[in-house]
């Protein structure tokens, strides 16, 4: 497996399992799985319903793998952006998942809802970017930090812009920035503006997420495991387009959670994680570049929001 090293020294499992739709049910079994075959790094977050049986999981796990040996990262929900919000939101997230520390904790959107609300039924519920300053939230984090409760922060979803306003309130620097990442969006700005900044890119949805709920959906969604190009180096390479997906990824410094909940693709993605992609290849995926989400965050643009999709992505 390769790690990425941390400005700490500390090291970052390259491929972690994504949990993000994994239903409850499946959930612990797909993270047992996932350990035992040499995972060991698990992608989690408290708005994905299931880190009660992700912990199930874990706890499985930890007859045969120590805690230390495994990253964890989870995700600090919008509607516990206030100071007194955080360490509560945290302390949650550690008692479910059945764990006295994280590895990473990342703030989830840039995106704040009001104190209590999941997903926004109205206007009402939002709060406007910045109402809650960044510098709040972060500092909250930096305790938590100190407490011993997590080791590393990042955020998920930020653009450079946003970054740049955390990194001049924040003591204790982000590792990490989560974002969608695959061919058709390979953030290469982004990429190069984190990378100056020693900060690593996670990819989520690097296999297009097609199993994401039906209102996420748009009608004509292109179907990257499908794409021909896609399809042709897989099938030059005598491997799966997924693992091209990944190695993809890998080849190119970020970190990369695919999600699976079958124990055969999970070994799948892993065994991609071990391959190497020729520049050759390298080229024609990034010939694939058109700027496409399938998260494209419109779920936050909705009805009477104060926030447009201009304003969220600072695109
Ligand atoms: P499953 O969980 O049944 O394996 P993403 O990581 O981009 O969100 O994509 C997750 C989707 O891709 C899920 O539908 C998942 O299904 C599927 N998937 C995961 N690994 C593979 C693979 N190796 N080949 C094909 N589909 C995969």
């Amino acid at each position: 497996m390769k790690y990425y090293s941390l400005p700490n020294d500390d090291r970052i499992p390259a491929l972690g399992l994504g949990t993000w739709k994994s239903s409850p049910k499946q959930v612990a079994e797909a993270v047992k799985t996932a350990i035992l075959a040499g995972y060991r790094h698990i992608d989690c977050a408290a708005i994905y319903g299931n880190e009660d049986e992700v912990g199930e999981g874990l706890r499985e796990a930890a007859r045969e793998v120590r805690r230390e040996d495994i990253w964890l990262t989870s995700k600090l929900w919008n509607s516990a952006h206030k100071a007194e919000d955080v360490e509560p939101a945290l302390k949650k997230t550690l008692s479910d998942l059945k764990v006295d520390y994280l590895d990473l904790y990342l703030i989830h959107w840039p995106v704040h809802l009001k104190p209590g609300v999941a997903f926004p039924r109205g206007p009402e519920e939002f709060i406007s970017y910045g109402d809650i300053p960044i510098a709040e939230t972060w500092s909250a984090l930096e305790e938590c930090v100190k407490n011993g409760l997590v080791k590393h922060l990042g955020v998920s979803n930020f653009s450079a812009k946003k970054i740049e306003e955390l990194l001049r309130v924040a003591s204790i620097k982000p590792v990490v920035n989560q974002v969608e990442s695959h061919p058709y969006l390979p953030q290469n700005e982004l990429l190069s503006f984190c990378r100056a900044n020693n900060i690593l890119l996670t990819a989520y949805s690097p296999l297009g997420s097609k199993d994401r709920p039906k209102p996420m959906k748009k009608e004509s969604e292109p179907s990257l495991l499908d794409n021909p190009a896609v399809q042709a180096v897989a099938g030059e390479n005598s491997i799966s387009a997924a693992q091209v997906l990944i190695s993809w990824a890998i080849s190119r410094g970020t970190i990369v959670i695919p999600k699976s909940v079958n124990a055969k693709r999970i070994k799948e993605n892993l065994a991609a994680a071990e391959f190497e992609l020729s520049p050759a290849d390298m080229e024609k995926l990034a010939a694939l570049d058109k700027g496409y989400r399938y998260v494209d965050g419109s779920f936050w643009a909705a009805g009477g929001s104060p926030y447009t999709l201009k304003s969220l992505w600072d695109e």
